[in-house]
């Protein structure tokens, strides 16, 4: 039997580098600032640490916009720091993982302004280049993720070039190989420092449809919609042949030993697990967002756990994913006291979680007033709730005027949060904080929640109840989700156990038989010594 990965037993976490630490007082976070803090990792618990872009990049997109896929922005320090970053990890059993942007690259990378500079250059064919339309306007009816039309014209060379995301981000032709080639030897350049892996960007949207056809309307769509949602985006995401190219991604990440591919792709449930690839050949784990939208009821948060494992190809790994750095925080979205049982879900679920940095201590999204918005979506697509600067702000590290963030003021407002930062929790045993190191704690002693069986065992509105088994050893994690208490019983009747955590930070120890009783928001992973859930 093939031994368990780091990446299938671990616990990832999300750093967003602009916001984690400042080393050099200018209130963007840096390579040095994280190397600073690991030590706050190692014993919070974590495996691995993702960081969002930090190559060299004009920031139109705040990194996902690339001008050298082969260097470090000097904002966030250079080669040296990183390789100083990636070493004092390693030394300190934490993977690395970077991301990987094939998608676009920065309108400033020179490739792009070698493949404007004329419908001649050699390069012309590396982005996606079209006539205009017979009446003179755009090729096609395709929208920009982050508004308006997909097609931005070049008066210079007289056509269009498309861009999934903004007009400075235009889209690589991935149909190109001599494309595909340049992005592998990217992906090597990391591998051989000693990365460990990359999360992929907007791997869905690699392939465009090499027809042009135009993307039929959305019967669904409404105006509180994102605007790119009036279209299905049949043609521009999702195309048969992207499997093809993770395919050789894949195979290249398999030239280095024990490597991860991490794809972000927001597509529902069944389409996505298509993205392991044929014979587990794609991504090692297609991001499972299914959460982040997710209505929060326990019979809802149920239906689709047993839907995605389901679907889930044999072998495949599960994975989930509780807020990322385009999505409000989860303390925010369903309120502190749910996010901790939300916590107890992502850490107690089959499959590899990922952390969101600062929702270890239940940070809330921060109010960004108009003249302090940064984000260029909410900049496009005014007041529709899209933006996403408040989970992005400086992590609260204590309480002082810039969080213990930096010494000047930071790049967002850091939104002082009396309880939510690291020393107040610290302090507080019944913080979300204790409760996220102790959950990772006993993940990491327990093969049956770091491994085992995933059983479903009863849900209704407001209670979960499921099971995990390993060997010998069953876990019953009963989660309320109601602000009212509730008895957590099921029909087998006879079986006892020892109650191992609370969300709530005390019972540990106490005897349980029969049933657990719950408290308001309170989640709880039980022991069973004796009887069982069958
Ligand atoms: C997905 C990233 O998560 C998001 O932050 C970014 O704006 C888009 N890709 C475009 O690169």
């Amino acid at each position: 039997m093939q031994r368990e990965l780091w990446w299938q037993t671990g616990v990832i976490y999300q750093i967003y580098p602009r916001s984690f630490q400042d080393s050099n007082g200018d209130g963007i976070g840096d390579l040095r600032g994280i190397t600073q803090r690991l030590s706050y990792l190692v014993e919070l618990g974590i495996d691995a640490i993702w960081l969002t872009p930090i190559f060299p990049s004009p920031m139109a997109d705040f990194g996902y916009d690339i001008s050298d896929y082969t260097d470090i922005d000097p904002l966030f320090g250079g080669l040296d720091e990183f390789d100083a970053l990636l070493a004092a990890a390693h030394a300190q059993g934490i993977k690395v993982i970077l991301d990987l942007v094939p998608n676009h690259t920065s309108d400033e990378h020179p490739w792009f302004l070698e493949s404007r500079a004329s419908r001649e250059s050699r390069k012309r064919d590396w982005y996606i280049w079209r006539d205009p339309a017979a009446n003179g306007g755009p090729p096609n009816n395709w929208l920009s993720v982050f508004g308006g039309s997909a097609w931005e014209y070049d008066g210079a060379s007289g056509q269009y070039y498309y861009h999934a995301f903004l007009a400075a981000q235009p889209d690589l032709n991935w149909r190109n190989p001599a494309v595909r080639s340049a992005i592998y030897e990217v992906m090597r350049f990391w591998f051989r420092r000693g990365v460990d892996g990359f999360r992929v960007d907007v791997v869905w949207h690699l392939i465009k449809d090499d027809e042009f056809r135009d993307n039929p309307p959305n019967a669904d769509f409404r105006v509180t919609d994102p605007p790119h949602h009036r279209l299905v985006p049949l043609y521009t995401a999702d195309r048969p042949e992207v499997h093809d190219v993770i395919a050789e991604m894949r195979r290249v990440a398999d030239e280095f030993p024990d490597r991860v591919l991490i794809g972000e792709i927001y597509l529902p449930l069944e389409r996505l697990v298509a993205y392991y690839g044929r014979d587990l050949g794609g991504m090692h784990l297609p991001f499972n967002f299914s959460l982040l939208g997710a209505s929060w009821h326990a019979s809802v948060i149920a239906g689709l756990i047993g839907e995605y494992e389901a679907a889930l190809p044999s072998g495949g790994w599960p994975n989930w994913v509780l807020g990322n750095h385009d999505w409000p925080r989860i303390a925010s979205r369903i309120g502190p006291d749910q996010a901790k049982v939300a916590t107890m879900l992502l850490l107690t679920l089959r499959g590899t979680p990922t952390i969101y940095y600062g929702d270890e201590i239940a940070m809330k999204e921060v109010t960004i007033a108009p003249d302090q918005v940064r984000d260029p979506l909410e900049k496009n697509v005014r007041g529709q709730g899209l933006g996403r600067d408040g989970c992005r702000t400086p992590m609260q590290w204590d309480r002082t005027t810039h969080a213990g963030f930096s010494s000047v003021e930071s790049w967002l407002p850091v939104g002082i949060m009396d309880h939510d930062n690291v020393v107040a929790q610290l302090c507080d045993n019944t913080s979300m904080y204790w409760l996220c190191r102790r959950l990772i704690d006993l993940r990491r002693k327990c093969p049956a929640l770091s491994l085992g069986s995933y059983g479903s065992v009863r849900a209704d509105e407001n209670l979960l109840i499921f099971t995990r088994e390993h060997g010998g050893e069953q876990l019953l994690v009963a989660l309320n989700f109601a602000g009212e208490p509730a008895a957590a019983s099921f029909p087998s009747g006879e079986w006892s156990g020892r109650l191992l955590i609370s969300s709530a930070g005390d019972r540990a120890g106490e005897s349980v038989r029969g049933s657990v009783n719950l408290r308001a928001h309170e989640g709880t992973v039980v022991e069973i010594s004796q009887g069982g859930t069958r």
